[in-house]
């Protein structure tokens, strides 16, 4: 049996982990300490119109196709507390957000995406939470979320299960690890182990927060705002919600800002009145792979070496096309897919 070892043990890594294994490779994972990814700290939004920005078409097609891999997925998995909410309502407060959230629809819509229009009343009749200050909005349909943390305790199981072997340390270089291929899947701290890539951190904040007895339950839409100019989500759990994101592009450490978990939490409120009952369980940030471009990097750099990291906002989504992408390139097959172009990665192989 051929050998693969992955370096990174998070949404991405175990996602490989798992494909892989179903196609016959005998995987060793390296992870030192999950905690600290990306897809730990996240909110679970399977963003395909909330994390893509106006205009950007080929970010959204890739999004589509990431997209059409969860059902079969989530089938896979076979675990029915993954799913956290089945649509998304983007609102907006002023007229400069609702204009935005406008020209975002029309996009969207002109792409052949389901999105409904929304009055404020029509919002609060779905969200009785939203505040009376939401003036209008629209509902994104399939645009899911999961539980980012129950999905990567599945993930971790079901890859045990196929027989995959997890080593709890750190990898330094990549030319110390064995096996026949290998899978850089270790988030930002790729950049580490293959500088050339140009992946960077980009540091975001999430709060999660309990509901609290007498308080109005958590929503059952992933609730998108745009308050004051800025962009805030209120994702539910089954005990409360995750409340995200700051955005600062190059912060490099892992320490939320005082300043930025109260943005999140006033906007937050602002969104929804009733979190002001809360309890706040915990503020985190996360370090996101970004890319110069945007896109994941995914693809093979050398004849051991395949790479899967760069996924920015959208790991999470992105993680069970990922997986099919890297096990069909280390089955030696040709791809047609613009995240791993071979012109995208040719820059850093040389
Ligand atoms: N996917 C949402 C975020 O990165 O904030």
């Amino acid at each position: 049996m051929k050998t693969l070892t992955i370096v990174g043990g998070a949404v991405i890594g175990l996602s490989c982990a798992l494909r892989a294994a179903e196609s016959g490779w005998e995987v060793t994972v390296y992870e030192p300490d999950q905690t600290c990814a990306a897809s730990r700290v996240a909110a679970g939004m399977l963003g395909i119109a909330g994390e893509s920005r106006t205009g950007e078409d080929a970010y959204l097609a890739f999004a589509e196709q990431a997209m059409s891999r969860w059902p079969a997925f989530l089938e896979r998995l076979g675990d029915d507390r993954i799913v956290a909410a089945s649509s998304s309502l983007m609102v907006g407060v002023d007229s400069a957000d609702v204009g935005e959230l406008t020209m975002v629809a029309d996009w969207l819509r002109g792409r052949g995406h389901p999105v409904e229009p929304l009055t404020g009343k029509e919002i609060r009749i779905l969200e009785p939470a939203v505040s009376s200050r939401i003036r209008s909005g629209f509902r994104a349909g399939g645009e899911l979320a999961v539980d980012n943390r129950r999905l990567l305790q599945v993930l971790s199981d079901r890859a045990a299960e196929a027989g995959v072997r997890t080593v709890r340390s750190q990898v330094t270089d990549l030319a110390d690890v064995r096996g026949d291929q290998v899978v850089l899947a270790a988030g930002v701290n790729s950049a580490l182990l293959s500088p050339d890539l140009g992946v960077y951190p980009s540091k975001g904040e999430v709060l999660r927060l309990g509901w609290a007895t007498g308080a109005l339950p958590p929503p059952e839409h992933v609730v998108r705002g745009r308050i004051n100019g800025r962009a805030v989500y209120v994702v539910p759990r089954h005990d409360g919600v995750v409340v995200g994101a700051t955005q600062y592009d190059g912060g490099d450490d892992r320490l939320p800002v005082a300043g930025g978990v109260a943005d999140l939490l006033s906007d937050a409120i602002e969104l929804m009145p009733s979190l002001r009952e809360y309890r706040l369980l915990s503020a985190e940030a996360g370090l996101r792979p970004a890319t110069p471009d945007g896109m994941p990097l995914i693809g093979r750099v050398d004849d051991r070496t395949v790479v899967a990291t760069g996924h920015g906002r959208n790991g999470i989504l992105m993680s069970a096309i990922t997986a099919e992408l890297v096990a069909e390139t280390l089955a030696g097959k040709t791809i047609d897919n613009p995240s791993i172009d071979a012109g995208r990665l040719s820059w850093a192989t040389q």
